[in-house]
């Protein structure tokens, strides 16, 4: 029998990269469902191909009534009985409540999207605890440190050391950086991805998200996991265990491996399609610090994480707020930074142990983003 797939933002970069991982995996996995947020034509042609039991639009962008199914499609696809495995690769908040009602209802969370867990890691590591579900987690780093652990005991662990690209700013001047345009920003130097992480890789905001998210998984304190900055991506994590041994997991730029590994884990498929390694190719490795003067949101997460409670969900959110901005082109790069600094100046940490308390701190500091950055 196949496994039942549910592909939460089907439309975007991670989705249609599952939906490649699929295509060669037929025999066993069926896609159960499908979701997009406005994109209707490649979502009609991808329920054409793969005939799910469900489809869900969240906003049709036309103004016709029935089209969009609002955000309830999005736990509806997520909790249907002939779904045992959810890839979220919806971006941002939005993917949130999905993430927790499948966790509450047993189910396996592929979860791509980080923004869930870095807001409400508490409530979403205890929706799993709770509803027997279970994060597997598609970033590539944090499939890496997942595929050297697997079969360790965990307090054979001792820290992680996250792999960042740098971002398409790496040889900058900071000065140069806090004018970098949009076009400057989207041009990633190793992955192609959709826009909002894209931005986030140049401002290393996702590398903060990925610490947390990281602490969230692998039940680490923060000092514990650590960020290098490896400009060919091949190395993508590298795990330390107790006794100073070190493993770290290689492989060429690809998200199919992490989200085929999502599926399967702790079980490894064979994949005749999967782009085969080859060190000579991958060149020289090397490795940098990170320059907090010329990643400033960096530090800013880190701080967020460090404070705890809420601080995330107001990092997060204000990012949010500030990279949508500047690719509206309302705001220069810079200020993105700036933004998330003074929004987590003025948020003061409460406890984030409930839905109730991280949606208003989501609310708040997105109000105080849009007033921040464009004051
Ligand atoms: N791309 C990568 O290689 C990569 C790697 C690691 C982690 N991730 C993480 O994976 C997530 C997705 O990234 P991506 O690059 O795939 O983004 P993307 O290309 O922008 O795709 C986002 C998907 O989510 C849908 N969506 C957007 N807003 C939504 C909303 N409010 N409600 C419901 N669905 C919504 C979009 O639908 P429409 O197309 O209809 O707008 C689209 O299907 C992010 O959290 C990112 O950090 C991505």
């Amino acid at each position: 029998m196949s496994v039942g797939v549910a592909i939460l933002g089907s439309t975007g970069s991670i989705g249609c990269s599952t939906l490649q991982v699929l295509a060669r995996q037929r025999e066993r996995f069926r896609v159960a469902a499908l979701t997009a947020h406005s994109n209707a034509d490649l979502l009609e042609q991808q329920a054409a191909e793969w005939r799910p039991s469900y489809v869900g639009l969240v906003n049709s962008g036309k103004s016709e009534a029935g089209r969009g199914k609002g955000a309830e499609c999005l736990v509806e696809a997520a909790t249907r009985a002939d779904v045992a495995i959810v890839v979220n690769g919806i971006v941002g908040a939005a993917g949130l409540e999905a993430t927790l009602a499948a966790l509450r209802a047993g189910k396996r969370v592929a979860l791509a999207n980080k923004e869930a867990l870095v807001m409400a890691g508490e409530l979403v590591t205890r929706a799993a605890r709770e509803g027997g579900g279970e994060i597997v987690p598609v970033d590539s780093e944090h499939s890496a440190v997942l595929q050297c652990i697997t079969g360790r005991r965990p307090t054979e662990l001792e820290r992680l050391i996250l792999t960042a690209s740098g971002g398409p700013f790496r040889t900058w001047t900071p000065e140069r950086v806090a004018g970098a345009t949009v076009e400057e920003a989207l041009r990633h130097p190793t992955w192609r991805m959709g826009k909002k992480i894209t931005v986030d890789s140049a401002t290393l905001v996702n590398k903060a998200l990925e610490v947390i998210e990281a602490h969230f998984l692998f039940a680490l304190p923060y000092p514990a996991v650590e960020v290098v900055v490896h400009p060919q991506s091949v190395v993508h994590a590298f795990v330390e265990f107790v006794d100073g041994s070190v493993l770290a997991q290689v492989g060429f730029p690809t998200m199919e491996l992490p989200i085929l590994y999502a599926l399967t884990h702790p079980e490894r498929v064979p994949d005749a399609g999967a782009r085969r390694f080859d060190p000579v190719a991958a060149g020289s490795l090397t490795f940098e610090p990170v320059r907090p003067d010329l990643y400033p949101a960096y530090g800013l997460g880190r701080a967020a994480a460090a404070a705890g409670g809420t601080a995330p969900a107001a990092f997060n959110a204000a990012n949010e707020v500030a990279v949508e901005l500047f690719l509206e082109g309302r705001i220069r790069f810079g200020r993105i930074a700036e933004t998330i600094a003074r929004v987590l100046d003025a948020h003061r940490p409460g406890d984030a142990g409930s839905l109730a308390a991280v949606l208003a701190t989501d609310a708040e500091a997105r109000r105080l983003a849009r007033e921040a950055a464009c004051s």
